[in-house]
């Protein structure tokens, strides 16, 4: 169960203007690797609300029913301020819309093919614990956002701080509503799998097209130094590896990780303006 509140934060950021080109400290590669993550979210944060709400019916304790109203208010403003994030970066170059329209053809392939509503939720897990331990490294990192546009960093901090405080809303459904036993650890995993590929192949795709189609086209240049990203400094991928192995135990649950401190720390820049819960 939730072991912070969570409060949703309904802030308008303001991103727009061409002076904010290569806003991550007038690096064009992590500016790219940011933009290209943004990219998935206006469609992503809405699947994951849909996939938690599917169940809200079959949820009688009245705290896990609150935290659902605040993760899906929560996640319904990232959601808004991601696609206004990604209309002020089309000012930057790169078909954004064309991007924006890979993750959404994945899905609906997905669900073309037929998904039931236990492995939709046992995906929002997953890409719920790959944005939490985003989260963290974004948080933990007092230098992870250093030299970037002070606006941008106030929409990245704001949204790491909102995924730790609901991180374990919808694998706290998934272990009301979901398979128990063998069958379920199975399919969490099997879930975990397909959200590790999704996740990797569409940011790093995403940002390889933005680096390209805002002029940066030299391609291995480009890909060795998003590894050295990933990798090295700060090296989200290296920083992150345990925690994303944590997943595949049995009896994880995302508060072994505690981020209370992390949470504590940086909510205060925030002003606390609750929004309307999602329907
Ligand atoms: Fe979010
Ligand atoms: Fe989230």
């Amino acid at each position: 169960m939730g072991q912070v509140p969570i409060t949703p934060r309904n802030i308008k950021f303001a991103l727009g203007g061409e002076d904010k080109r290569n806003w991550f400290a007038g690096d064009p590669v992590r500016t790219a690797i940011l933009d290209g993550a943004s990219i998935l979210f206006p469609y992503g944060e809405g699947k994951f609300i849909e996939s938690v709400i599917h169940f809200r019916d079959r949820i009688t304790d009245p705290r896990l029913l609150a935290d659902i109203n605040a993760f899906a208010a929560q996640e319904g403003v990232h959601s808004r301020e991601h696609r206004r994030y990604n209309k002020a970066i089309e000012a930057f170059g790169g078909d954004i819309a064309r991007l924006e329209k890979r993750l959404r053809d994945v899905v609906e392939k997905m669900e073309r093919r037929g998904v039931s509503p236990e492995y939709k939720l046992a995906l929002t897990c997953a890409f719920e614990h790959f944005t939490a331990m985003l989260a963290h490294e974004l948080l933990a990192d007092p230098h992870f956002l250093d030299g970037a546009e002070p606006e941008f960093a106030r929409l990245w901090r704001w949204h790491a701080i909102e995924e730790a405080e609901h991180k374990a809303v919808a694998f706290d459904v998934w272990n009301q509503v979901g398979p128990k036993g063998l069958r379920g650890y199975l399919m969490r995993v099997r879930a975990m799998l397909r959200a590790t590929r999704i996740f990797t192949s569409q940011t790093r795709f995403n940002t390889h097209v933005l680096l390209r189609e805002r002029g940066q086209t030299n391609v291995l240049r480009n890909a060795r130094r998003i590894l050295h990203f990933a990798v090295i400094r700060p090296g989200l991928l290296r920083r992150s590896f345990g925690v994303y192995l944590s997943y595949f135990r049995p009896g994880f649950h995302p508060w072994q990780h505690d981020d209370r401190h992390l949470i504590e720390q940086h909510k205060n820049s925030y002003a606390a303006e609750p929004v309307i819960a999602a329907e």
